[in-house]
Formats: structure tokens, sequence, C-alpha cells
């Protein structure tokens, strides 16, 4: 069974989909045993609450530098037995050093196909409204793997999203989450779980079957 820590900054509604994928039995081989935030005031914390998994606060500002904020993060980590780490909605930028000692061990979720809209200063509402301003007419959402580069790592699983004419940042980020975000996730991070995923440098693959010991 991996042990899975689900790092947050806010509402957490892509935690919640995690938490209503296992509560329904789809993640394969995985649970959720800690939730990491890096602001206290997260609503994903008291989500985590509801459903019983224990969480930590870990602000970025009560560290030094961001290497010393790695160390404590992977100090509790470890005292958590944690096999997968999932950056669901986390706003701080991890240290080079604490993303090779993860390497192909956190997962990211990113409401874009990447290489579109991705990198340093795409987040949130801003993702969209770059996608819009483009006028692309369709975006969606990917899954990959956490390197050094910031929505660099190796893709993991992408789901496409129709942009409507109407759509406004608000309207296509609700859409991306419903039809792209909230069903990529879980599945990927069951896939890691059962050993279904296989990485060759840039690629990855999906065995039907597990053939990794995770
Ligand atoms: C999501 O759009 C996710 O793709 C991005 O940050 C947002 C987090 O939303 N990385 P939530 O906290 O899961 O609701």
């Amino acid at each position: 069974m991996v042990n899975i820590a689900v790092f947050v900054s806010g509402g957490g509604t892509n935690l919640q989909a995690l938490i209503d994928a296992a509560q329904a039995g789809q993640i394969e081989n995985g649970r959720i045993a800690l939730v990491v935030s890096s602001s206290p005031g997260a609503f994903a914390l008291t989500r985590a609450e509801k459903a019983g998994i224990p969480s930590a606060v870990l602000r970025r500002r009560d560290f030094d530098s961001v290497e010393r904020y790695g160390d404590a993060l992977d100090t509790l980590l470890r005292e958590n037995g944690i096999g997968l780490i999932v950056l669901a909605g986390f706003m701080t930028v991890l240290s080079a050093d604490f993303c090779r000692r993860y390497e192909n061990r956190i997962i990211n979720i990113h409401p874009s196909l990447i290489p579109s809209f991705c990198g340093e200063g795409f987040y949130g509402l801003r993702v969209h409204e770059a996608a819009l301003a483009k006028g692309v007419k369709v975006t969606g959402a990917t899954v990959h793997f956490v390197s050094e580069v910031v929505d660099g790592g190796a893709i993991i699983a992408q789901k496409a999203v129709e942009v409507e004419p109407d759509d406004t940042p608000e309207s296509l980020q609700k859409r991306v989450m419903r039809q792209a975000e909230w069903v990529l996730l879980p599945r990927a991070v069951s896939d890691f779980c059962a050993g279904r995923l296989m990485v060759d440098g840039a690629v990855v693959t999906r065995k039907e079957e597990g053939v990794l010991a995770v």
C-alpha cells in the first residue's frame, strides 16, 4: 500500500476528488495518509479533517530558504512513510534538491494542455485568461511528474476540454476542473500506486497490468 501525501494551498477541490475516489475504492493500492498545506487558512484543511485525514501546515515564510523548507517537508514525509506526493493546487515552488530526492514520486495537476500555457506565472485563473486571450478552441488539463523545471516533468495523462464562445476565465476553469482535472488526477494516482506507470526519460507509458513494485 502506497502512503500518499497531498500538498495543497487553497480550496482543495482536487483533494476532494481524491478523497471521493479513495472512499469509492478507486485508488488501487494507495491511501491518502497526509495532507500538507502551505497556508493555515486553506479550505482544503477542512476537507481533510472531514475525511479524517491527518494534516500539517508548513508555511514557506517560516523558513530561511527554499532548501530548508524542503528539508522540513522531507522530515514530515519520512515520519509518515510517504511514497507518493500529489501537488493539488500547491502554490509554493519546491527546491531542485527536493524534486531530485523525490524524482518520479511527485505528481502535479496543471489546468492546460502542456506545453501550452504553463511554466512560471501560469497558475490559477491566469492560465485560463491566457488561453482565452490566445483564442484556443480546445484546452484541458495535464497530470505530470514534477521535475526541477516548473511544469516541465514527464507527462502522465492529458484530457481535452472544448472552449465555448461565451466563456469567461471562471467558466472555463470550472469546466476544465469538472471534465478533466477531477477525472484525470485520481486515475493517475491509482495508476501510480498500482505500479502501472513506466517512466523512460520524458515519456511515461501506462501498462494495463501493474509491472512495477512501488
Ligand atoms: C487547479 O486548477 C489545479 O489544476 C491547479 O491549481 C488549482 C487548484 O484547485 N494546480 P483546488 O485547490 O484543487 O480546488
